[in-house]
């Protein structure tokens, strides 16, 4: 066919994913290898241990979403790499790989930013037309933005500290509830929403951060340390050792989810009001588009699906795959730059990306 094929590779974090997609967003091709479960053993992501991970499977990963795909690297018309902002250990694989890639094969390199392309990720499901409101929230990232085109963001609001998926993982470390059997294989968001469902919210009162600052930014360091104090609280009341809490994990869990949605909401409440105000985002058809490994939890989505029925916006939600770190949406953001001819750079480019 005449349509033009783009290789995507994404290791900004803890992923290493590869995918083909043609000009029309359709998937030829993808593979991708996690590392959680290693990351998830150690407690956290160790950069060196994610960048030996990265190096030992990228070429494998690359090959298999080619072979998947049937299409050959002279068959490709450029080839799409995220270049920041992640892990600079995990970056450097795959800007390596993609350097040393289209040299060999004299194809034009895109560079992709991670959250621009979980941003526009949905577009590749179902046309959304610019401008719109994008929610982004997962374990590295938190931040309110307008989409007025493929590289035309305005952030309106990012987290002051840490993200919610972060918050969630240290929240569900400090309990332990990979040693919940229920629990052993879930992530730290995962986990926390199966448990709260069987918790009473109201029995360990959380206050909402940043009640009194009127922007779209986020904090959650201050709410992680409410949920440590109440922690050691009852770990002090019960008479049992850190992390060993039985009684109360689930309505910790439905405390902690319901505070954080509630966060969210609030803040993404304000940036709708802020758009309307000032004719930021479509007037027939009005997006909020909420994407980010936080963005599968039912109870938060929930609560955004609230504000937008009273302001009258259209939520969309990318299924929980294209929500998460792949090959896919850096594909997709290097098909939607083609397209428009941004960003595009010869071959035998040398760059060297400051990720930030
Ligand atoms: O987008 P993602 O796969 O990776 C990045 O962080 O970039 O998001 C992973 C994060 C983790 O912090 C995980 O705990 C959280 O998303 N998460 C969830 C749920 N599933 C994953 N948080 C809340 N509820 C969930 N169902
Ligand atoms: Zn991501």
């Amino acid at each position: 066919s005449s349509s033009r094929l783009v290789l995507g590779i994404e290791t900004s974090c803890d992923d290493t994913g590869a995918a083909v997609l043609d000009e029309t967003g359709a998937i030829l091709g993808e593979s991708l290898h996690s590392q959680k479960e290693v990351h998830l053993r150690t407690g956290g992501i160790i950069p060196t241990v994610a960048q030996q991970l990265h190096r030992e499977n990228i070429e494998r990963v690359v090959q298999e979403a080619l072979e998947r795909s049937s299409v050959t690297p002279g068959q490709l018309s450029a080839v799409a790499t995220t270049v920041k902002p992640g892990l600079a250990l995990s970056l450097g694989i795959g800007l390596e790989f993609s350097l040393r890639f289209v040299r060999q094969h004299n194809k034009p390199f895109i560079p992709i930013h991670h959250m621009e392309a979980h941003a526009l990720t949905v577009r590749m499901l179902q046309p959304v037309a610019f401008p719109f409101l994008v929610l982004l929230i997962s374990g590295g990232h938190s931040l309110l933005a307008v989409a007025r085109g493929v590289d035309d963001f305005l952030l309106l609001g990012h987290t002051l500290d840490e993200a919610p998926g972060d918050t969630l993982d240290k929240v569900a470390r400090r309990l332990s509830l990979i040693k919940h059997p229920q629990c052993s294989t879930l992530s730290g968001g995962q986990a926390i929403e199966l448990l709260a469902k069987d918790g009473d919210r109201t029995r360990f009162p959380l206050t909402t951060p940043m009640g009194q600052t009127y922007d779209c930014c986020f904090s959650f360091a201050g709410l992680r340390n409410q949920i440590t104090m109440t922690i050691m609280k009852q770990e002090a009341e019960e008479g049992v050792k850190q992390g060993t809490l039985l009684t109360c994990v689930n309505d910790i869990a439905a405390a902690t989810q319901h505070t954080i949605a509630t966060h969210l909401a609030k803040r993404t409440h304000r940036a709708i009001l802020f758009c309307k105000a000032k004719g930021l985002l479509q007037s027939n058809s009005p997006t909020l588009v909420v994407s980010g490994g936080v963005a599968s939890n039912q109870y938060i989505r929930k609560a955004l699906t609230l504000i937008t029925e009273m302001t009258g916006l259209h939520l969309l939600c990318p299924p929980a795959k294209f929500c998460t770190d792949n090959g896919v949406m850096i594909a997709w953001n290097g098909v939607e730059r083609l397209r428009e001819g941004k960003g595009i750079l010869p071959p035998n480019v040398d760059v060297c990306y400051e990720p930030k």
